[in-house]
């Protein structure tokens, strides 16, 4: 069972036409393993979207932040994932910390918004996490849990799902998760998820690091067992990105 290494570039609220235009140059310039390798994924704003498709090279792929739980309609300033697939954007990522503490969506809400965007065709980034007082609570399973939990019971088909575990302390702190403790996260989580979906799931999908991740740590990172790929913030936006790409290679070393 192999499963390919995922590069994803969360850019968040930032950036100007320039600014963007800039980072994809950087990016289509950058030597970087194979698809065969790496599968990198880029998420500008929404706004952006269409310009970073038209421009980015082919072998890396756009993602949404977000989008909207169930069809469009009336449900002013949201996107929908029609709107996603009818411009050929493939992945969305949900259940992001930002979105589930500031904009309060609970672990039903992005539940329903991953099993939605998977029947419209979407893959989808699903972020878990837990908060500082959560982990020093010692409930850091059991929050993550909660969160697949929530997905799990919506969803049948894991092929399009990449897992995104983001402790909430270790996003845009600079305080990464050590190696010995994101792989203890993941390890446990595809436990559970063995447990709990299946064996075959539990093996196959990816689950990936976010939190503070860049071109310093994240071979270290990357060397431990369950770490399947990084979500990055913060470094996607410069070039040490390319440094992160580069660390899939630590997987085939
Ligand atoms: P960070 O963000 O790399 O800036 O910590 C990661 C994320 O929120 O996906």
């Amino acid at each position: 069972m192999t499963r390919k290494f995922f590069v994803g570039g969360n850019w968040k609220c930032n950036g100007t036409t320039d600014e963007v235009k800039k980072i994809v140059a950087t990016l289509n310039q950058a030597e970087v393993p194979s698809e065969d390798v790496v599968e990198v994924v880029v998420s500008p704003p929404f706004v952006f979207l269409p310009l970073v498709k038209s421009l980015l090279r082919s072998d890396f792929h756009v993602s949404a932040q977000n989008c909207w739980v169930r069809k469009g309609g009336a449900y002013t300033g949201e996107v929908s994932a029609e709107m996603l697939t009818n411009l050929d954007i493939p992945w969305v990522i949900l259940g992001h910390s930002e979105r589930r503490a500031l904009l309060a969506e609970s672990n039903e809400f992005v539940g329903d918004k991953v099993a939605y965007a998977l029947a419209q065709g979407l893959k989808v980034i699903a972020c878990v996490g837990e908060t500082l007082e959560q982990r020093e609570a010692g409930s850091t399973l059991e929050v993550v849990a909660a969160q697949t939990k929530a997905i799990a019971e919506r969803v049948k088909n894991w092929d399009n799902v990449v897992i995104a575990y983001e402790p909430v302390w270790a996003i845009g702190t600079g305080k990464v998760a050590s190696p010995a403790q994101a792989q203890e996260v993941h390890e446990d989580l595809r436990a559970w998820l063995a447990a709990n979906v299946g064996s075959d799931i539990a093996s196959t999908v990816r689950i990936i690091y976010g939190g503070s991740v860049n071109g310093a740590n994240c071979r270290e990172l990357a060397a431990k067992a369950d770490v399947d790929g990084f979500l990055v913030g913060g470094a996607s936006l410069k070039a040490e990105f390319i440094d992160i790409i580069k660390s899939a290679t630590v997987k085939s070393a």
